[in-house]
């Protein structure tokens, strides 16, 4: 079947690069690079010796006797990638590394550049999130059009992804290095890996390219009838950046879909990975974030009635959302308040003139698109009854409580407290959530997991891609 170059696909192409975060000041140059030079493809092949995919190899499995044929491969890809240090902001480097990782491996990618930022430090550098998909078959229609562009014509011909994959490739601070325990002995599913982003959320983004890569190797594994075929054709890898701070590189994204004329074709599926300890998660908790301010008199603290303490407004408002109501489901428990800075007045004689307090809401309650007003509305009467002068009172955007997929066949499920890309990406999908890990761990200093969490994932993303490909169809 011949596609035209009208396709949505073509178009995504095309404008994807054309994209920067939306709030930008100035526009960026406008930049695409559909391959990174060949020479640096081939060290990095030299550097990092992929273990060949054996089509013949037999099933997997996390036990030691038999490690799945994908341990090495998978086991290199997660320590390169944690070994890079890709704080927010400075995803640069890694960036740069994983486009070199795909394409040596066959895979087509597409780098959509995105405002810098997102560090504390006023990062400046450039960085991007990455589009890829599957090595095409030789001798396919794609693979033609893929010898052309490398002739110098641009690609145009590219299937409608039914199904994508993605997560991040920024990390919290600070940078803690990577390290394997008994390195010298075997490696077994108990072996221990640490270092920042071994789990949140680079043991994800390891574990879904292996997934396609072993889907693509060992079809027959497959109970499923869906195809290689379709798992080559229907499946893209989206990596973003900036997830630990704003969202800003899933925005992107979404808001270059959004820009196209014509609309492309809606996904079916998207898997959003994410430490879920290998369970499915139904949903998380949404998100406000807001600044009160009191504005009060100063005085002197022997003569209190001559003055009004913006610290003590503070203190009884606080004590009064803490304890409020603010909204519960069953899903999700009670909505929780983080009171995260307080700061105010200048001396212990002095009345405080001013106060500042930030706090961090997490919403349980929808719905995603106005869940979170509700509750800024809850406590801006709060605020309001216990003085309806002194406060102001400023929120982020913020969303109500996201709701996921949790119906597929041999997962355990869960739900989660923290936030994700998923109500970032705009779309009537349906939303998987899902990857290796306990968040528990994963912002600290004791961020680990085992070999065999990380396969297990492995085996986890083969089962949601073939799920959700079977569905698509
Ligand atoms: C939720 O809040 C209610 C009061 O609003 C309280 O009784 C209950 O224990 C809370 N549940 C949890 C799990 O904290
Ligand atoms: C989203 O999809 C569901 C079924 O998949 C459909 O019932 C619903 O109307 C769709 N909503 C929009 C806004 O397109
Ligand atoms: C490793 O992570 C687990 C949670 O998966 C945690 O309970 C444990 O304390 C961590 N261990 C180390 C040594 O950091």
């Amino acid at each position: 079947m011949r596609v035209t170059t009208l396709s949505p696909a073509a178009l995504l192409l095309t404008l994807l690069p054309l994209t920067v975060a939306a709030g930008q000041q100035q526009q960026q140059p406008l930049q695409s690079q559909l391959r990174p030079s060949s020479s640096s493809s081939q060290h990095q092949q030299q550097q990092y010796h992929h273990q060949p995919l054996d089509a013949a190899a037999t099933a997997t499995s996390t036990k030691d006797s038999t490690p799945p044929p994908y341990r090495d491969a998978l086991l290199s890809l997660h320590k390169s990638l944690v070994s890079i240090e890709s704080i927010t902001g400075n995803e640069n480097g890694v960036g740069r590394w994983l486009v070199d990782y795909l394409v040596a491996r066959g895979y087509t990618a597409e780098l959509q550049f995105v405002a810098p930022g997102g560090g504390d430090d006023g990062n400046e550098k450039e960085r991007f999130n990455i589009v890829a998909w599957p090595p095409a078959e030789e001798g396919s229609d794609r693979h033609e059009e893929e010898r052309g562009e490398k002739l110098g014509k641009r690609a145009v011909v590219r299937a409608d992804p039914k199904v994508v994959l993605t997560s991040h490739i920024d990390v919290v601070p600070p940078y803690i290095p990577y390290s394997i325990s008994d390195e010298g002995d075997a490696i077994t599913s108990r072996t221990m890996i640490k270092g920042r982003g071994s789990v949140d959320a680079k043991a994800s983004v390891a574990a879904m390219i292996t997934a396609i890569d072993d889907l693509l190797a060992r079809p027959s594994t497959s109970s499923s009838s869906t195809s290689s075929s379709s798992v080559r054709n229907d499946v893209m890898l989206l990596f973003v950046v900036d997830e630990e701070v704003a969202g800003a590189g899933m925005r992107a994204f979404s808001d270059s879909l959004a820009r196209m004329h014509p609309p492309p074709r809606p996904f079916s599926a998207v898997i959003f990975g994410e430490p879920t300890e290998n369970k499915l998660a139904c949903g998380h908790k949404g998100a406000l974030f807001c600044d009160i301010t009191a504005r009060g008199v100063a005085a002197h603290s022997g003569y209190p009635w001559l003055g009004k303490s913006a610290n003590e407004l503070v203190v009884r408002a606080l004590a009064r959302v803490l304890d409020a109501d603010l909204g519960s489901s069953d899903l999700f428990g009670n909505t929780t308040v983080n009171v995260g800075l307080l700061q105010g007045g200048v001396a212990g004689n002095v009345i405080p003139e001013r106060a500042l307090v930030k706090i961090g809401v997490r919403v349980a309650v929808g719905p995603q698109e106005g869940g979170a007003k509700h509750v800024e509305e809850k406590i801006r009467r709060i605020l309001d009854d216990v003085d309806d002068e002194a406060f102001g009172f400023t929120c982020s955007q913020g969303y109500g409580s996201v709701e996921c997929d949790c119906d597929v066949p041999d997962f355990d499920t869960i739900t989660v407290n923290y936030g994700t890309d998923v109500p970032n990406l705009a779309g009537n999908h349906t939303r998987y959530l899902y990857g290796p890990g306990d968040i528990l761990v994963a912002h600290g200093a004791r961020e680990n997991l085992t070999v065999g969490v990380l396969e297990e994932s492995v085996e986890g993303y083969k089962k949601l891609i073939l799920h959700a490909l079977d569905r698509a169809q």
